[in-house]
C-alpha cells in the first residue's frame, strides 16, 4: 500500500496490519473506548479472505486502525479508531479512504457501518466520506444508545480522491 499524506505535516503510511501491529492496536482500541472489538477478533482479520485490517504509521508505532469485512459486494466499516493524541489530523480519514479504496478495488459495489448517535467525530468522518444515513436501529447498543446506519456506494470508479473527499 502506497504512503499517503493524508496527515497534515507528517508522513503517514496506510498498511496492511501484521502480528506484530495487535499489542498497539488494542492499546488505541482501549483508549478509545471501543470495547466491542478484542484481540482475538483483530487477529483473526489478519490475512484472512473477505476481512481487511489496516494499520496508520507516522513515525513508527501503528497510530490508528481499522476493521472492515467484506461479504459479497457490501464492505462493512466495523471500527476505525485513532490514538486520542493522532486525532483531527486526517489519519482516519486516511485509513477510512484506504479502506473504500482496497476493498472497492476487490469488487465491493456499497460500504455500510453503524455509528452511535452520540458519536459526533465518528458520524462527521464518515459523512465527510460520502456516507449518508440511511437508517436508525433503536437500542442497538448493550447501553441503549441508539446506532445510525450510514452508507455509501463506490463502484469501479472509485480512486483514493474520490474517497477521501479530494
Ligand atoms: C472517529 C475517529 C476515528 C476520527 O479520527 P481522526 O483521525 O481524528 O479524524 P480525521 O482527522 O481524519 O477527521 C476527518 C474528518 O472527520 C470529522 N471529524 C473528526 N473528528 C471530529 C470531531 N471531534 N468533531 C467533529 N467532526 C470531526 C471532520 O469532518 C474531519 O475533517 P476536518 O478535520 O477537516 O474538519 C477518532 O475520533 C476516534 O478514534 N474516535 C474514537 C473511536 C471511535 O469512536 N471510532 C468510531 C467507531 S465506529
Amino acid at each position: 500500500m502506497s504512503p499517503s499524506s493524508g496527515a497534515q505535516g507528517d508522513h503517514l503510511s496506510v498498511r496492511q496490519a501484521t502480528h506484530a501491529d495487535l499489542d498497539r492496536i488494542i492499546r488505541v482500541e482501549q483508549e478509545s473506548h471501543n470495547t466491542r472489538w478484542e484481540r482475538d477478533d483483530f487477529e483473526g482479520a489478519i490475512n484472512s479472505p473477505g476481512w481487511l485490517l489496516l494499520v496508520a504509521a507516522t513515525t513508527g508505532e501503528p497510530v490508528g486502525h481499522a476493521l472492515a469485512r467484506t461479504v459479497a459486494d457490501e464492505v462493512e466499516v466495523l471500527t476505525i479508531a485513532v490514538a486520542s493524541n493522532a486525532r483531527r489530523r486526517g489519519i482516519g480519514q486516511a485509513l477510512l479512504a484506504e479502506t473504500l479504496r482496497v476493498t472497492g478495488a476487490q469488487g465491493a459495489q456499497q460500504a455500510f457501518l453503524e455509528v452511535r448517535m452520540t458519536n459526533t467525530p465518528a458520524r462527521g468522518l464518515y459523512r465527510a466520506a460520502g456516507f449518508v444515513e440511511t437508517g436508525r436501529r433503536a437500542r442497538y447498543y448493550a447501553d441503549g444508545e441508539d446506532a445510525i446506519l450510514m452508507s455509501r456506494a463506490l463502484g469501479s470508479a472509485l480512486s483514493s480522491g474520490e474517497a477521501d473527499g479530494r
